[in-house]
């Protein structure tokens, strides 16, 4: 039986599963939290810790068909502007809840599309952020950029605030493909911003590329690979084309006839993944590759991977901080999730409370569970021992679970003493074996393929 036989029978073609940037993940965030629960955990921070910081932009100026980000279209910046404003009051809000001295490690932009900020509002946000975070010592700032939308200007000031990562949106550079998705976006346009950027301090340059798309072939995906890595980026995102159009409207434009099957889309996964890596790269986790020496690369080799809302990271902080509208906190207690519609989330932060709508409060039955499936993803490997160590009310429960996980994945998991590990070749199932641990996990369709 070949190894893609077994992945098969274990589910690799038709499991819909969770992409687990969180646990539980955040369908399953009930109203019950709002922002009184956000408010407490916002005060409980002790002084001096380390925070993180997610801004979300939520507006395009393009909807990309393929698209599953929350973000609507604009094609004047006057929303923005606006939208802007609010976040500066909900950063008031915010910091008069923390104590006085917490360090900032990490800011993220993200969208949508930060880079649609003109240069005197990006300017306006980020001297608010700055006046209110001090940053901590291995502080880093990010951001998502995509290059149909990134003037040299607004580049210019991103690296006179000290921007040191950059994340370009990229999919595929076939022009086929790209008409199938609706995203234009030729190599020039993301080869100048890509020579731009590398003009200022940058310590690592992302791309995120997607297999699964439509009219894509090995070959196709083959090319695009190339030109990407002429572009030398430090990391890669290799993501599955999540097609959910029940979810994202604007998915329906995306011709199905024209996608992958499944058994294509593993063959492209292979292909990217032997390309890479046989490149130099270093697979992280199940959908990353980074350059040796690469963050990414240094925190998978010294144990220091960790998963949030963005995929893979190095951030180590324990509270992560969402300001803008869907954006979800991170506490030791539980996850805050802003209200989801721009409107209701400015109504709030307006109103002068804070925009949680929802949430989920953490028992430590969902905290082993949270640190099992973070190992899993990570690292492919628990330490059950470890993990007994931490929860001994759940020992007992916890030896049952991984008993399990064996023998319903016996070729996939070797559980050997106190460590369950997945076995080499088995490690695109990640998600399936994680499935096994999740509690919340019933037959459903809302998640994407795990392939
Ligand atoms: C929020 S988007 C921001 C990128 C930026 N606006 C751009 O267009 O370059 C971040 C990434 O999410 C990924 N993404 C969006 N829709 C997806 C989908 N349906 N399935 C898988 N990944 C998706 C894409 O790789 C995209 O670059
Ligand atoms: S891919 Fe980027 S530009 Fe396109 S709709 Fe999504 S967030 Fe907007």
């Amino acid at each position: 039986m070949t190894d893609f036989k077994q992945l098969s029978r274990y589910g690799i073609l038709d499991a819909k599963v969770p992409r687990y940037t969180s646990y539980p993940p955040a369908n399953h965030f009930n109203a019950q939290v709002g922002n009184a629960e956000q408010s407490d955990w916002l005060r409980a921070v002790p002084e001096g810790a380390s925070v993180s910081l997610y801004v979300h932009i939520p507006f395009c100026k393009r909807l990309c068909w393929f698209c599953a980000c929350r973000t609507q279209g604009t094609s004047t910046l006057r929303p923005v502007e606006s939208y802007v404003e609010t976040l500066l009051r909900e950063i008031d809000l915010v910091r008069a809840r923390l104590p006085q001295d917490v360090k900032l490690s990490r800011l993220h932009l993200g969208g949508g599309t930060p880079t649609i900020l003109s240069s005197a509002l990006m300017a306006l946000l980020l001297d608010k952020i700055f006046a209110n975070f001090e940053k901590g010592a291995s502080f880093e700032f990010s951001v998502e950029i995509d290059p149909t939308e990134a003037s040299p200007a607004l580049l210019d000031t991103l690296i006179i605030y000290g921007m040191n990562r950059a994340s370009i949106g990229v999919q595929d550079f076939d022009p086929r493909v790209q008409a199938a998705i609706g995203r234009m976006q030729s190599f020039q346009q993301t080869s100048d911003v890509v020579h731009h950027l590398r003009s200022g301090d940058l310590d690592s340059l992302n791309m995120d590329l997607l297999y699964g798309l439509p009219l894509q072939t090995p070959q196709s995906l083959s090319q695009t690979l190339q030109e990407v890595m002429s572009l030398q980026p430090d990391r890669l995102a290799l993501y599955g084309y999540a097609h959910v159009p029940w979810m994202s409207k604007r998915q329906v434009l995306i011709d199905e006839a024209a996608l992958p099957d499944p058994k294509m889309r593993y063959d492209l996964s292979e292909i990217a993944r032997v390309l890479l890596t046989s490149d130099g790269f270093e697979q992280i986790g199940f959908d990353h590759f980074a350059r040796p020496g690469d963050g990414l690369a240094t925190a998978k080799a010294t144990g220091h991977l960790r998963r949030n809302f963005q995929g893979y990271t190095d951030d180590t902080a324990e509270v992560l901080i969402g300001l803008g509208a869907s954006s979800i906190s991170k506490f030791p207690q539980g996850y805050s999730q802003n209200e989801s519609a721009t409107a209701k989330y400015v109504a709030a932060v307006e109103g002068q409370t804070l925009a949680g709508a929802r949430g989920y409060v953490l028992s430590d039955a969902d905290r082993w569970v949270a640190l099992a499936i973070e190992q899993l993803m990570c690292g492919f490997q628990v330490d059950i021992a470890q993990l007994q160590a931490d929860f001994p009310a759940y020992g007992p429960a916890i030896s049952t679970a991984f008993a399990q996980l064996a023998s319903a994945y016996p070729l996939g998991v070797a559980l050997t003493g106190d460590r369950l590990s997945v076995n080499p070749g088995f490690e695109p199932l990640v998600r399936i074996f994680a499935g096994q641990l999740d509690v919340f996990q019933a037959p459903q369709t809302s998640h994407s393929s795990a392939i």
